[in-house]
């Protein structure tokens, strides 16, 4: 059959399907999730599924989704099932799908240049471009950061920031003479000078993306790192705290204490070694690698290391910025000394890029770049994410829904205390493990099929990432279909 045949015959069958109940009171969403399919992925997906392999290797994917459909806080598969989505393409959707002011800004004629013509932004940015930055991601700017690089995706955003903090580390050692030319023809053929030794420091179960740079920091999960060749750079552990966070405060101090000490040591040890860290990148909150957490004292502690041995401090806030942990920026809660040199940022912000220090700022043109450095059309929609945020109040909301679903989360495993343990949160950034992966996995199925869609995180976590539009009623959804899946099993 030829594509365009499939095409037509998916989407007549699509067509067939009564669409959604619609609550008028919440802009056209459904009232709650509807299954209409006795397992998901439903048959129409496992064709799909079947015929993408013939393509690639699709065993990653989880469903078909009719996005035309999807509104809100639900996500409409290609058979007609609607599931409240608490995962939102990977912690990506700041306000859900469709939502009518981001339908409105890509309808306007004015903005239909930008869609169509991607400009290579780093060389010919369109007319409206330095407003374009400044009515959305400086107006979001970290405190303390006014510099910004736009990219496309998280792992392009640490590596770039990596590049970023090599280069300035490089600039302090050298100060004002010009490049040698031993310096521009080694890094060529990867030798030093031009190429130095250098090391980066990342921790356990980090996730920072897929590029080789990004990769080398990454210790989450083995099948994004096996078959790849990657620099032995230093690993620090990343604080192992019990939860709650507030009934183990003094446990978890030694733990945090513990872990700072080990990541001066290896600061000494690789400078030693002839090859110094020039940067330390981390998560305000471990996403991939579990939804572990740290406090504010630990990232206190670890900017203080950064600033007593010269080292630049990178937050990779991919997962956790854009307003869902209760400010922009989670790592605002930890109240830093001063700004850290790199906050890396991707998902929510639609765009991916970087903000850092004005020390950081690349001296010549191309040496942060490639072809399309980011995209503009993402910007257009990112700036009415953020009014939406702000005219709203979403982060305050984020706030109060999120408690609201650790309380949940807490009831929940005070009642199957052996099958749920660690709820623990920030904003709606939460997670709660089960009892094993099996388990888990058996969860995050049967929730499904009830019309429930999560994330996993760690050996056992469920990771919970919703919308910046979800409310008290959702979480009551959620934690009603969770009590009587576990129940069940
Ligand atoms: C903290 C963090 N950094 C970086 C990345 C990589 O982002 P991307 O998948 O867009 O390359 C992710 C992706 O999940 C992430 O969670």
């Amino acid at each position: 059959m030829v594509r365009e045949e499939v095409f037509v015959r998916c989407k007549a069958a699509i067509a067939t399907i009564p669409l959604p109940q619609v609550d008028a009171t919440d802009r056209g969403e459904p009232r709650g999730p509807l299954i209409v399919t006795s397992e998901i992925p439903g048959p129409r997906s496992q064709e799909l599924s079947a015929r993408l392999s013939q393509y690639q290797n699709a065993d990653a994917v989880q469903f078909f989704v009719d996005y035309e459909r999807s509104q809100g806080n639900y996500v409409v598969d290609v058979d007609g099932n609607v599931l409240l989505d608490i995962f939102t393409q990977i912690a990506s959707l700041p306000l859900g799908y469709n939502h009518p002011r981001l339908i409105k800004a890509m309808q306007k004629p004015e903005n239909l240049a930008t869609v169509i013509n991607r400009p290579a932004l780093g060389s010919y940015p369109p007319i409206d471009y330095v407003e374009r930055l400044q009515t959305s991601l400086l107006s979001v700017a970290p405190p303390g950061l006014r510099q910004v690089q736009t990219m496309g995706c998280g792992s392009c955003s640490v590596e770039n920031g990596m590049k970023a903090i090599n280069m300035a580390y490089q600039r302090r050692i050298r100060g004002p003479r010009p490049y040698t030319e031993g310096e521009m023809g080694s890094c060529l053929v990867n030798q030093s000078p031009g190429s130095p030794k250098l090391s980066f420091m990342s921790f356990s179960n980090a996730f920072h993306g897929r590029t080789m740079g990004a990769l080398s920091l990454t210790h989450a999960k083995w099948y994004v790192k096996l078959d790849f060749p990657v620099p032995e750079w230093p690993i620090a552990p990343f604080p192992q705290l019990r939860y709650p966070l507030e009934e183990f405060v003094r446990e978890n101090h030694a733990e945090e204490r513990r872990c700072l000490e080990q990541v001066r040591d290896l600061i000494y040890t690789w400078d030693k070694r002839g090859e110094p860290v020039s940067g330390i990148c981390i998560e305000p909150i471990q996403g991939d690698g579990g939804d572990n957490h740290a406090s504010a004292a630990f990232f206190q502690g670890l900017q203080d290391i950064c600033d007593e041995t010269g080292v630049y401090l990178m937050l990779d806030e991919v997962q956790t910025g854009g307003g869902v942990s209760g400010k922009y920026w989670a790592h605002e809660h930890f109240r830093l000394r001063h700004a850290p040199h790199v906050v890396a940022f991707s998902k929510r912000m639609l765009s991916g890029g970087f903000y850092f220090a004005d020390e950081l700022r690349p001296t010549e043109g191309y040496r942060i770049y490639n072809t399309w450095t980011g995209d503009p059309t993402r910007l257009i929609l990112l700036e009415q994410v953020i009014k939406e945020v702000m005219e709203k109040g979403l982060m305050a909301k984020a706030e109060l829904v999120g408690s609201y679903m650790l309380d949940g989360l807490r009831v929940l495993q005070s009642e199957f205390p052996g099958v749920l343990s660690n709820a623990r949160g920030l904003g709606t950034l939460c997670a709660v493990d089960v009892r094993d992966s099996d388990t888990r996995a058996q969860v995050v199925r049967r929730m499904r099929n009830r019309g429930v869609n999560l994330g996993v995180c760690g050996a056992v976590g469920i990771r919970l990432r919703p919308s910046l539009l979800f409310k008290h009623h959702h979480v009551d959804i959620f934690l009603d279909k969770l009590r009587t899946t576990i129940a069940e099993m």
